[in-house]
């Protein structure tokens, strides 16, 4: 049993560590631990400071030491005497915002719960239990389910909320979110992946300061600008020693993560749907579903933490035919041609794709609608016949012969001023009446908060998917969302339209994931503009960011996989010099950092002299040979390329039998002694013979002497070692 309970306390044990949480005396539901396993009852760690100005609730009599304001709360509200960020907001119909919740019951169940209409991880009734404490307010009919759902050999507990307005009179949720944790002991530093489009999941680390840090989005998607994840680090934890907690939360749209440091130095986490573009009225009797958060800790360091949340991702949130299965080498025309292509230039790209071993080609942006330039189209989602003349059955066919599959670009969401379906439905564009609309590359939004547009949606692409022999969508967006409003809501609920934005979009994604399983689905919003659990469960691979330069692709990789799994992360060799950056890196280097994901090509290979189209058949041929450990892998970050000077990874086979070192040293130096790189992760008393020189050396020795890295010459040099387990 993952989850035990006695008087009131629940112990959420997992294979290595402990969540531990109890309803006290009044009922008041107090976080008492989340760390290594201790088998203890962790409740000696509670004080009860008399602190000044930290008032008592009225039933706890004379006990002037029992705050609500001091004590480590599971769901902390507001109102009621914790003057900490909330993780609840709500605003009954008296206008009044305080909420009180205590214990009223808990449930058990075998399995995982599922939240209606929202993605979750998923595990059957062997691999998870699901814990439910119901919390109700002393004064409403307002109720509380905390969900935790426990994957106990995963070290991984989910935690979504379920608020219930058991009342006669409607109530206003301003913010339900999806996790509180108190931590009330530690010195933490919290990391955060910031960034921009181009230059996504750059890590920060900071100490934590008196008072709140926030990271979050307001743009209607999870944004470049800050992605739905957070670690806290206790202050000597390191790769592969100390302890950490990490959040993922499973949602796409705005999202918000505050960290509080309080007057005692105890910390509060809360996450979830961020309250500037939320609220919700919640009328008698109904249910508002939060998203959920993806919790776990490690007391080994965070490569530990990263790979069990690689783990959970790849095995209970990313579904479907691809979800484990080899996913094909692309070639996508984008950089190559941009909207500047006709079919004969489609064709001889897929030809030569075909001729060095790549197994797919992918039709980027510009092949419907009146699509020449990013002003006009979107919204037309019918072929461009000035570019394919032939139509899509004809060009995929062709394609289909030279033994090469099929992908295609599509943005359903969005819509250009300049399209048929704008022209014919300009009133399913997200705009606010009186005011004109934000443009972002020239394209409105389409509410997809409407039913009537999920179903024109859904109807549009299905016909394309089941008219063409499409075997791969990219799934795009290329803006952020605001003026939001519906004339379909009242004015008191306008601020509901972004998470219903977001539902809508959710099940655009079910029903057609559901409907053609066979079709490999890759998210993109301008690169990882929406790189987050929530689309990872329609779609297992993301398109990890626009910037395709080897070089800065290293630290947005470096970011991407504290939380994701390299399966996920789509990474392509592109021209140089490159059209981000006009940096020139060698091929090798290229190839080896995209080599770091789903790999593929986004260039025009007619550009290639013949040395270098061998060296492209042998980067195809070398990743289909290492995809599985790429994929199946555990994997190590060896380096902090923020600070190193280089960045290095590495996979080890589950079996340990192979293993797959590679990297990049930034900047080449003169007289200088060669780069020792110290690997992680082997046994210590095992042999590992590596291939290109056969010496033979102990994993202790790998693990603290390092392995010597070859003599690179030039900048952003890339370099790549494979051992063996000998013995
Ligand atoms: C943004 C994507 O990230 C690119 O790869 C490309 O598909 C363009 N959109 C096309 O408009």
């Amino acid at each position: 049993m993952a989850v035990c309970v006695q008087d009131n306390r629940f112990d959420i044990v997992t294979k290595n560590t402990l969540y531990q949480i109890k309803a006290d005396e009044y009922g008041v539901l107090c976080h008492l631990w989340y760390g290594a396993r201790t088998d203890c009852h962790m409740d000696y760690l509670l004080d009860y400071p008399d602190v000044g100005f930290s008032g008592n609730p009225y039933d706890v009599g004379d006990k002037r030491t029992y705050s609500l304001d001091t004590l480590p709360l599971e769901y902390a509200c507001e109102g009621t005497g914790d003057f900490r960020t909330p993780a609840i907001s709500i605003t009954h119909e008296d206008g009044s915002t305080a909420l009180d919740l205590r214990f009223l019951e808990y449930r058990l169940t075998k399995g995982k719960y599922s939240i209606p209409g929202l993605p979750a991880v998923y595990a059957d009734e062997k691999e998870a239990e699901t814990l439910e404490i119901v919390l109700k307010d002393t004064a409403s009919d307002v109720q509380v389910v905390l969900k935790y759902g426990v994957l106990e050999q995963a070290d991984v507990i989910t935690r979504s909320v379920v608020v219930t307005n058991k009342g006669e009179s409607a109530v206003v949720i301003k913010k339900a979110h999806s996790l509180c944790m108190d931590i009330p002991y530690g010195d933490w530093d919290w990391v955060h992946f910031h960034g921009r489009h181009t230059m996504e999941r750059q890590m920060e680390c900071a100490p934590l300061i008196h008072g709140i840090q926030e990271s979050g989005s307001g743009r209607g998607t999870s944004s470049h600008q800050q992605n739905p994840t957070v670690l806290l680090c206790e202050k000597d934890c390191t790769e592969n020693a100390g302890f950490c907690i990490g959040a993922a939360l499973m949602y796409s749209g705005g999202f918000q993560t505050q960290i509080e440091k309080d007057q005692l130095d105890q910390v509060r986490l809360v996450m979830g749907i961020h309250p500037k573009t939320f609220s919700w009225k919640l009328a008698a009797g109904e249910n508002f579903y939060t998203p959920e958060v993806i919790l776990s800790c490690s007391v080994e360091g965070t490569a530990k933490l990263s790979q069990r949340f690689h783990h959970v991702i790849r095995n209970h949130v990313c579904r479907g035919k691809y979800q484990f299965s080899e996913r094909p080498v692309l070639i996508n025309n984008w950089e190559a041609t941009y909207f500047d292509f006709t079919e004969q230039k489609i064709l001889d790209i897929a030809k030569q794709a075909s001729e060095l071993g790549i197994d797919m080609m992918v039709l980027d942006d510009g092949w419907f609608g009146k699509r020449e330039s990013d002003t006009s189209g979107l919204g037309d989602w019918f072929v461009n016949d000035n570019k394919l003349v032939g139509g899509l059955q004809s060009l995929i066919g062709q394609i289909n012969q030279m033994g090469m599959r099929f992908g295609i670009w599509v943005e359903p969401e969005a819509v250009s001023e300049d399209s048929e379906l704008y022209r014919k439905h300009s009133e399913w564009v997200i705009r606010i009446p009186g005011r004109m609309p934000v443009r972002a590359r020239y394209q409105l939004i389409l509410d997809l908060s409407n039913p009537v547009v999920v179903d024109y949606l859904y109807d549009r692409i299905s016909k394309i998917l089941s008219e063409n022999h499409i075997e791969y969508v990219k799934w795009d967006l290329n803006r952020s969302i605001c003026d939001w409003y519906t004339d379909r809501l009242p004015q008191d609920r306008q601020m509901e339209m972004p998470h219903r934005y977001v539902l809508g979009l959710y099940e655009l994604l079910e029903r057609l994931t559901h409907d053609f399983p066979d079709v490999l689905f890759e998210g993109c919003s301008g690169g990882g503009g929406r790189y987050d659990a929530g689309m990872l469960y329609y779609c297992p691979q993301i398109w990890c960011s626009d910037d395709t330069d080897a070089h800065e692709r290293t630290l947005i990789q470096y970011g991407t996989s504290f939380f994701y799994p390299t399966s996920t992360v789509g990474a392509h060799v592109s021209a140089v010099p490159n059209h981000q950056t006009g940096r020139d890196t060698s091929l090798k280097t290229r190839g080896i950092v995209a080599m770091a994901g789903s790999f593929g090509y986004e260039l025009d290979l007619s550009t290639l002299n013949n040395e270098e189209k061998k060296e492209v058949a042998e980067q195809v041929k070398k990743y289909k040979e290492y995809q599985k450990l790429i994929y199946e892998g555990t994997y190590y970050r060896l380096s902090n390329p923020f600070e190193d000077g280089m960045a290095a990874w590495s996979w080890i086979s589950k079996e340990e039998a192979q293993i797959l070192v590679q990297g990049v040293v930034y900047r080449s130096a003169s007289n200088t002694l060669r780069r020792r790189l110290r690997l992680t992760g082997l046994n210590e008393h095992a042999s590992y013979k590596e291939s290109e020189s056969g010496r033979v050396f102990t994993g202790a020795a790998l693990m603290s002497g390092g392995i010597l890295l070859p003599r690179l010459t030039g900048d952003d040099a890339a370099f790549e070692i494979t051992l063996i387990k000998w013995k």
